[in-house]
């Protein structure tokens, strides 16, 4: 298998996590003499830094021409002054839409070894094991007009959503709900936004093409409290673009650590990974940062760009098993507790590399 992958590791904490995804990937091409080649290009605020632009033309151009694209995070609070259309975020919403990749799947999975990081009793959390669906390319994120008059004392953006776009992103949530739990649970604010009411009317006509899948609605504001009362009622959560940004930061919560979460972008021309958390500025370079979100990142560009499954499977044991043992990057330590250590981003990144390397040896 060859798999040429973009390398964007972007800001802050990024080139950080993404070199501890793409170890674990160069180990997985070795064992399998798979050739995964990574092509490194800037994008966000080092891109800006470098050539004035958050998507060079050359980062979208050889991007383009990849199977897949890795990116770490962007984000720098140096350009917080840009208005959003030339900050570092920009780069990432040019690429997204450039990729066209509309279907962004962010799995949240409480892990039995982290039960105690989070907030929620462990009783609540446990097993707790959801799937979202955020249209990526949607919504207020792209919806024109938009503009801020300063004079005038006035902003505008704009919601909107075409059928088809609800029917294709509804579509690849009902074929993962089929594989696992048969259940979607379809979030939008349909008391007070028509374009919530369009959603809900398509995705409820996709419904009908998925006879063994339960769909059912919820208003956004309940699902955040749901999300939190009760999370293992929920199997595939099918959002719109903002909802879908919000709730999967809140699913954070649940799994322990934003830290935790990965995210694979499906249905363009080149599928796009990328952990959720953000560049996280107050702790980058200090090999800190948590990279399981990455790692996990890199199982999913296996599973979903070169359909090796057991070696996805394989790394998500390894990031199990190394949780199990007690090692924690500083988002997951709390404090002295018996049986576990803190342990930096390249320690954690090694001590899951090496369960990875163990696993392929005896498989
Ligand atoms: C995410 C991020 C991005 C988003 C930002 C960086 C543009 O928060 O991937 O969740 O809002 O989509
Ligand atoms: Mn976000």
């Amino acid at each position: 298998m060859n798999l040429k992958i973009a390398l964007l590791a972007g800001d802050g904490i990024g080139p950080e996590v993404t070199q501890e995804a793409v170890n674990v990937l160069n180990l997985v091409a070795e064992h399998g003499k798979h050739t995964f080649e990574f092509k490194p290009l800037l994008i966000g605020g080092v891109a800006i830094t470098a050539h004035g632009t958050p998507l060079p033309e050359e980062t979208l151009k050889t991007t383009l021409a990849c199977d897949a694209a890795l990116l770490g995070a962007v984000g720098d609070n140096k350009f917080n002054h840009l208005p959003p259309n030339t900050r570092p975020e920009a780069g990432l919403l040019q690429i997204r839409a450039a990729l066209g990749g509309f279907a962004n799947l962010r799995p949240a999975t409480a892990y039995k070894a982290l039960a105690d990081n989070s907030p929620l009793r462990p009783e609540i959390t446990e097993g707790a094991d959801i799937m979202f669906v955020r249209e990526l390319l949607g919504g207020l994120y792209f919806g024109e007009p938009r503009w801020w008059d300063k004079d005038k004392n006035l902003a505008h953006n704009t919601m909107v959503y075409t059928k088809d776009e609800v029917v294709r992103v509804a579509r690849i949530a009902f074929q993962l709900a089929q594989k696992r739990r048969k259940k979607v649970t379809s979030v939008d604010k349909a008391n007070v936004l028509e374009v919530s009411q369009l959603w809900r009317a398509a995705v409820t006509e996709v419904a009908q093409e998925f006879p063994d899948v339960t769909l059912e609605h919820q208003l956004v504001d309940s699902m955040a409290i749901h999300l939190m009362n009760r999370p293992r009622d929920f199997d595939v959560v099918l959002t719109e673009n903002l909802f879908g940004d919000i709730l999967s930061d809140e699913s954070g919560v649940i799994t322990g650590s934003l830290g935790m979460l990965p995210s694979a972008t499906l249905g363009g021309k080149v599928n796009l990974y990328e952990p959720v958390h953000g560049s996280a500025p107050d702790i980058a370079g200090q090999s800190k940062a948590n990279p399981v979100g990455a790692i996990l990142t890199a199982a999913m560009i296996l599973r979903h760009s070169a359909g090796l499954e057991r070696e996805a499977k394989i790394i998500e044991d390894a990031v199990i098993a190394t949780l199990e043992e007690g090692n924690r990057t500083t988002d997951i330590a709390r404090g002295n507790v018996a049986g576990q250590r803190t342990v930096t981003t390249t320690e954690m990144g090694k001590l899951i590399f090496d369960k990875v390397k163990t696993a392929l040896a005896k498989s």
